[in-house]
């Protein structure tokens, strides 16, 4: 999931174990090769391995972007692909005859970055060129099929670009039900349920308790939006009202946003607060809300 915190009168809490370090020693020495693996089929992987270190105002060219401080969750991911792949191989009865390989990538939770590993995965596989046609038909990309990104924000920077090339992507992480319109999106797939079972659920939650007077905060990036969207759009169905909208910024310090939401939440006087938020934008309202009480 991209992640999926309700806050319902402070009872129900639920997050992801989210928080980077920085890289251990043993990780800086670590052979890349880990990540890559000549195949006869070949699979691209989109991982958030680590998070960006600079400071993204200070950066005056598109190459000067820093990755470092590892994130334990994403790599842990990208090894359990790692992990499939080499599964499948020397299993003779799953795939005889045909090695699969991959090419892993740090996506550094960034759709800045996320855009030049999903251009190399579409070059030719014969020129290593991506190459402006008439007719792509009988153009063949390196890689067969893209594993990930985690996050609906990345998938919506690139989920239209493979669509185009019809390949295939699996996402193990993003909810957005937006992807679920396969015109848009005609080759994305996911292993995560789509938000809209997440809103049908909390519907029913509303329903149970009757409450009818709610605020809903999101991070504001694709999957917080979309979830304070469609379930404000719900809501206004089955005569829930909601007193309050609030967005945690995403891209820069959340703390003053967070105080305004804080203030605005206590002036509506509503007793229950829906959250759809990243793991670290619903770690930071968490913590600034225990601390204002
Ligand atoms: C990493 O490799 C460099 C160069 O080979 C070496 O000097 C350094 O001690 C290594 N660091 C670790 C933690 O193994
Ligand atoms: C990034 O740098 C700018 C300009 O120096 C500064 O205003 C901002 O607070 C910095 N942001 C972070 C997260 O350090
Ligand atoms: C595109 O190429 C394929 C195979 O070469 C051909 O069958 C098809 O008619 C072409 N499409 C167009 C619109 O030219
Ligand atoms: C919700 O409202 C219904 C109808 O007014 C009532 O029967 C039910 O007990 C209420 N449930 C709770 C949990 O308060
Ligand atoms: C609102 O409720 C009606 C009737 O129950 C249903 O047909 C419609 O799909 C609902 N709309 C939304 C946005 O949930």
């Amino acid at each position: 999931m991209d992640s999926c915190v309700f806050l319902l009168c402070a009872v129900y809490f639920a997050f992801r174990p989210c928080c980077s370090v920085i890289s251990p020693k043993w990780f800086q020495n670590i052979s890349t090769n880990i990540f890559s693996l000549p195949g006869d089929v070949n699979l691209g992987g989109l991982f958030p391995i680590n998070k960006q270190s600079n400071n993204v105002s200070l950066i005056s060219e598109p190459n000067s972007i820093k990755c470092e401080s590892l994130n334990e969750y994403g790599l842990g991911l990208a090894l359990v692909m790692k992990y499939a792949v080499d599964e499948i191989n020397v299993k003779p009865d799953l795939l005889p005859g045909v090695k699969i390989g991959y090419k892993i990538y740090d996506t550094c939770r960034k759709s800045s970055i996320v855009v030049k590993p999903t251009i190399s995965f579409l070059t030719e596989k014969t020129s290593n060129a991506l190459s402006v046609e008439c007719n792509y038909t009988d153009y063949e990309t390196k890689m067969s099929a893209v594993i990930g990104p985690h996050a609906s924000e990345m998938v919506s920077v690139i989920g239209k670009l493979l669509g185009f090339f019809l390949m295939p992507q699996i996402s193990y992480g993003a909810t957005s039900d937006k992807f679920s319109d396969t015109l848009l999106y005609p080759s994305f797939f996911r292993t995560v349920p789509s938000d809209k079972w997440q809103l049908d659920a909390m519907v029913h939650l509303m329903n149970r308790f009757n409450w009818t007077w709610v605020a809903v905060i999101g991070s504001e990036e694709e999957y917080g939006q979309r979830g304070v969207q469609q379930f404000s759009k719900v809501a206004e169905n089955m005569s829930v009202c909601v007193a309050y909208q609030g967005l945690i910024p995403v891209y820069t310090d959340p703390g003053p946003a967070i105080q305004t939401i804080i203030n605005n939440i206590k002036t509506t006087q509503v007793k229950v607060v829906i959250v759809f938020a990243l793991a670290e934008p619903a770690a930071f309202f968490f913590q600034q809300v225990s601390e204002g009480v």
